[in-house]
């Protein structure tokens, strides 16, 4: 065996360690833990988002090293934090999983907690904040279609979780 096959094996043996080693991992989190990681992963996306458009904002105001401060943050919370804790999760998962994953947040985004904002918006007279709302919730239900769309596909592989992703696409199928 060449010098490269024998590294391109180890990687691979390494790469699949690693996998069972990260499913095992999430599979035995406490509930609480689990709810804290979701938490957390909630507050560091938040963070990289809102940094890079501070930096953006910083950038139009002539400020190019709080821009670059800001971005390097962003960088950070998005590419270490989050996806460290996205990786104690198991997350990404299969892309079967991870569609059927995102079929389910955005059915839910589009159908409950958009439309919920929006009437608690509109029930207190605030109906630009309400209109946004109905507004991006017709955009997850694009995402939504597109995702279920994605699913039907015939070129995914086959894997064990086809099965609760069918299942949820019949429950939530518009
Ligand atoms: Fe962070
Ligand atoms: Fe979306």
């Amino acid at each position: 065996m060449t010098r490269l096959k024998t590294t391109l094996v180890r990687a691979a043996v390494f790469a699949g360690l690693c996998a069972v080693a990260v499913t095992a991992a999430a599979d035995t989190l406490d509930a609480q833990t689990r709810k804290n990681i979701e938490t957390a992963m909630r507050s560091e996306a938040y963070a990289s988002l809102k940094y890079l458009g501070y930096a953006k904002a910083a950038r139009a105001h002539g400020n190019e090293k709080l821009a670059r401060l800001f971005e390097e943050s962003a960088d950070v919370e998005a590419n270490h934090h989050f996806v460290r804790e996205a990786a104690a999760l198991g997350l990404p998962g299969p892309d079967i999983e991870n569609i059927s994953d995102a079929i389910v947040s955005e059915y839910d985004e589009n159908n409950k907690m958009y439309n919920s904002f929006a009437d608690q918006a509109a029930q207190v007279g605030d109906h630009k904040t309400a209109a946004l709302f109905r507004q991006i919730a017709a955009e997850e239900g694009d995402h939504y279609q597109a995702y279920k769309d994605a699913l039907m596909r015939t070129d995914l592989p086959a894997t064990p979780a086809t099965k609760p992703a069918a299942r949820e696409v019949k429950r939530s199928a518009k």
